[in-house]
């Protein structure tokens, strides 16, 4: 079976990537990452990305004159490694919309907390977390889901529970939650590739 080629776009570290990365070297990914695009030059992604030999591209729509240019470079890149899926990981940037259109319901994200709670515009980082410790939630988790145009509203595709515990600072649940999140998209891809997760 033809593995389906994800595109991995993010902003900032890149564990969720070095996730997919080492899941792929161990087999257990029905998946392989074909590049990896990020709109900041000083990412971690792109770091693991060239350690992993995985073509990584440093793409912002600051480099443009307009944004038509970018959005077609961006195009370019896709279709060069014939892109199934793109799959933001700790991407910061909106998808422009073209891109959902021509990769509507192939586009997925991952969220640290129980969706369609504490998301959308601002919810982002240890933001998240300090929304649920001051809600005095008992449980938050991760969230993956399709992207559309607003901010973490697309369809919920899998999410995973994780326990608050009490003390729990932003950074100690951030902790807590992240290794959850590196499983989850690996599980959830491959539900994905076996069609046991069906996105349209
Ligand atoms: C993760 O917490 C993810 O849920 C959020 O941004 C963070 C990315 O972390 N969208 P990393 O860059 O993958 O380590």
């Amino acid at each position: 079976m033809e593995k389906l080629r994800l595109a991995v776009f993010a902003s900032h570290e890149g564990t969720n990537l070095q996730a997919l990365i080492d899941a792929q070297k161990e087999g257990h990914l029905l998946a392989e990452v074909v590049c990896v695009i990020s709109n900041n030059s000083e990412a971690g992604a792109l770091r693991r990305a060239k350690s992993a030999n995985i073509p990584s591209y440093h793409l912002s729509d600051k480099m443009f004159e307009n944004v038509d240019d970018y959005i077609q470079a961006l195009l370019n890149i896709l279709e060069k490694h014939k892109v199934d899926l793109i799959v933001l990981a700790g991407y910061m940037k909106m998808i422009p919309s073209t891109i959902i259109e021509k990769y509507h319901h192939r586009i997925l994200n991952i969220h640290p907390a129980l969706l369609p709670k504490y998301g959308g515009k601002g919810m982002f980082g240890l933001n998240v977390h300090k929304a649920v410790i001051e809600a005095g939630e008992k449980f938050s988790g991760a969230t993956v889901h399709l992207v559309d145009e607003e901010y973490d509203r697309g369809k919920i595709l899998n999410q995973v529970q994780v326990e608050v515990m009490p003390g729990d600072t932003p950074e100690t649940l951030a902790a807590r939650i992240l290794p959850y999140e590196h499983k989850l998209y690996v599980e959830t891809i491959n539900k994905i590739a076996k069609k046991e997760i069906i996105l349209e």
